[in-house]
This record gives structure tokens, sequence and C-alpha cells, in this order.
């Protein structure tokens, strides 16, 4: 089965909601392609001016963070079903700003991927390894470990409908992008750990992305690769490249 590729824009902390609706419609015409998933994880402040502007466009929504519960004293939050209802699509995961700035651990990320199926949003479950590990040569094992913890419970039918990200931490913001073989090892290894968790039927289904530093210039020979299904971008997405890196 051919899956179908997906390119995410992770924006960030990136784009006051004015900015935000013009770099929509800078981008409407550049991201057309309707053989690829289009997806812009914006900030929650963007959400609804975003939503409002892609209606009848190719493009979909998703978001950047959100809280495990559905509602009540949690201050500063928002909930999975408030996502939902605003529009939102793909929900990040797991991302390593998340982990290292935000302090966010795999026990929270595997609630918040079962929260997020539960909500009926797609998560974006990102891993990835430091520059430490990746010299160390025990990056191999820190990705499994991630993966597995942050599956935690999740049905072979929930996996069939997520996205991994494979996002070294060494590659990202950092203009050092992994070669493209360097990042399709790591991709086939997730896969081949979904096999072994769960079953072929389920691997062949996941979708998995690379991020970090994709861009014009190195995307396509990226997305080339069996195991790379598509990318999660963060810089690239803010500007005009992020058609280029669509339409690949
Ligand atoms: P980058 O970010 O493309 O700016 O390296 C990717 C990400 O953090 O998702």
């Amino acid at each position: 089965m051919a899956r179908r590729r997906i390119i995410a824009g992770n924006w960030k902390m990136n784009k006051t909601p004015s900015e935000a609706v013009e770099l929509c419609k800078t981008l409407k015409d550049l991201v057309k392609n309707d053989a690829v998933d289009v997806v812009y994880c914006v900030p929650a402040i963007d959400i609804v001016p975003v939503a409002e502007t892609i209606k009848g466009t190719n493009v979909e929504l998703g978001a950047e963070n959100f809280y495990i519960e559905d509602k009540g004293a949690f201050t500063g939050e928002i909930s999975a079903p408030m996502l939902k209802d605003a529009g939102v699509k793909y929900i990040i995961i797991g991302h390593s700003e998340r982990r290292d700035i935000f302090g966010e651990n795999d026990i929270l990320i595997n609630a918040k991927v079962k929260k997020a199926f539960e909500a009926g949003l797609s998560p974006i479950l990102c891993c990835g390894e430091s520059l430490a590990l990746r010299k160390a040569g025990t990056f191999k094992e820190w990705i499994k470990r991630q993966i597995t913890w942050d599956l935690d419970g999740v049905t072979a039918d929930q996996v069939k409908k997520l996205v991994i990200a494979y996002e070294p931490i060494w590659a990202i913001g950092t203009g050092e992008t992994a070669t493209a073989d360097q990042a399709e090892e790591v991709c086939k290894l997730i896969r081949d750990l979904i096999a072994e968790m769960y079953d072929s039927a389920t691997a062949e289904e996941v979708r998995i992305q690379y991020g970090g530093s994709m861009n014009a210039g190195n995307a396509a020979e990226l997305l080339s690769k069996p195991n790379i299904d598509g990318g999660l971008i963060g810089g690239a997405s803010l500007k005009e490249d992020f058609g280029k890196i669509v339409n690949a």
C-alpha cells in the first residue's frame, strides 16, 4: 500500500494572528498539491484565524500543544476537545522542545497520544536523539525506548493513523541536516520496531516523517527514501520555500 506523503509546518512560537493570516495567503497557491497532505501546525492563538483563512484550500490545520484533561481548573491550558472543535486535525506531541524546555516526559507524552486519539485528533509523535547520544552510538536504543514508552497501550488501529516524526535534536534549527541515509536508517528502524510491537500491516501504514533543517534544497533527496513519508518543517515552513518542499 502506498503511503500518502505528509508535509507539516511547525510554526513554533512565530507569527501573530495577523501575520499568520498573511502567511497563509502568501503560501496558498504555492502549497497546492492534491497528492500530498499539507498541514500547518500553528500557535494556539492563531488556530481560529488560520482555520478561517485556509477554508476551501488543500491545507489542514494542526496544533502544537494541549493538556490531557478535557476541561477544568488548569489555568493557561487548552484541551484536545477544544482543538477538535476549532477544526484542528493534527497535533504535535513529544517535540524535543516540549521535552527539554518544558520538562515533558514519556509518561505525559503517552497520555497525550491516547487523549488525542480519544478526541479524534491525529498525533504527530516526535522522537529523536541528542548529539551526545548520536556520538556515543546509543541513539538507536534511545529512539526505540521513546517509541515503546510513548505508544504503551496504543492500539494497532490507532498506530495506523499515527504520524511519527524522527527529529534528531542536533539537526533542529541548526542548519545541519541528517544525511538522507542517516534519516532513512532511523525511519526504517522505527518502522521495523512498529512491525515488532504490532504487525507488518501496521508498520506498512504508519507514516514516518523526517524533521530537522529540512529545506527546499534537501527535501527531494530526503523524501526519495523508501521509509521517509514526509517532513516536519520548522524554519522553512515560515517562508515561500515551504511550497517547494510540498512539491519536492
Ligand atoms: P527546523 O525545525 O526545520 O527549523 O530544524 C524542525 C522542528 O523542530 O520540527
